[in-house]
């Protein structure tokens, strides 16, 4: 079943169109949204990134959602839910995650976003725990974590296993949420 459309008071989370990929190129393409990942995408490998995350939103009940602003502006970039299975002791999970064009950050738009998202991944989703997590120095995305209500716990720092030894994003840390309506 598709993930369906999902809204807050300012933000229509919705299906990826065709239309969202030359700002999604944009976005992958400056230095300043991919400062804490290896390298910006070309438009090309931004197109099968743009791929993945339809088929996983189209496939699942979940994936990374388009935000659109209603009113303001028709794509400003994703936040929603992934699955995750690279090799770590947390693995395999579902994270939150998030990716705005750089002139949307500053409007807690992302945070309205997150807040929808995890309210979905708990009550509609019933997911036990979500995590989320970041190279170690990604402060703003760290904030976000933060207001969101995740934990943050040293120990459950990491080597990220897809980044090369002594590559200097490689030290992530991890932030969790568990759903208050399950468990102990
Ligand atoms: C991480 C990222 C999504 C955070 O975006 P953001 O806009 O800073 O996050 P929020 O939605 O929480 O907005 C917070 C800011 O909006 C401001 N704000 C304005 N109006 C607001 C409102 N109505 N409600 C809440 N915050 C509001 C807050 O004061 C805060 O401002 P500050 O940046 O001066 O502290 C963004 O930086 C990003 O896309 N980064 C690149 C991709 C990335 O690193 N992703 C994570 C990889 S793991």
């Amino acid at each position: 079943m598709p993930a369906p459309s999902l809204t807050t008071k300012r933000l229509l989370l919705r299906q990826w169109k065709e239309e969202d990929l030359p700002f999604f190129a944009q976005m992958n393409g400056d230095e300043r949204v991919m400062h804490y990942f290896p390298s910006t995408l070309s438009v090309e490998k931004s197109k099968d990134l743009a791929d993945r995350i339809q088929k996983e939103l189209k496939e699942k009940e979940y994936g990374l959602w388009a935000v659109e602003v209603v009113g303001v502006a028709p794509f400003v970039g994703f936040v929603g839910l992934h699955y995750q299975d690279f090799p770590a002791p947390f693995t395999p999970c579902i994270e939150v995650g998030w990716r705005l064009g750089f002139e949307y950050w500053g409007n807690g738009y992302a945070l309205e976003a997150a807040q929808k998202v995890i309210e979905y991944a708990f009550d509609v989703l019933k997911l036990p725990e979500i995590v989320s997590f970041t190279t170690m120095t990604n402060q703003r995305s760290r904030k976000l974590m933060e207001k969101l209500g995740m934990i943050y716990n040293p120990r459950d720092d990491f080597q990220h296993a897809k980044l090369p030894t002594n590559h200097p994003l490689r030290p992530h840390v991890l932030y969790r949420l568990k759903n208050p309506k399950i468990g102990p």
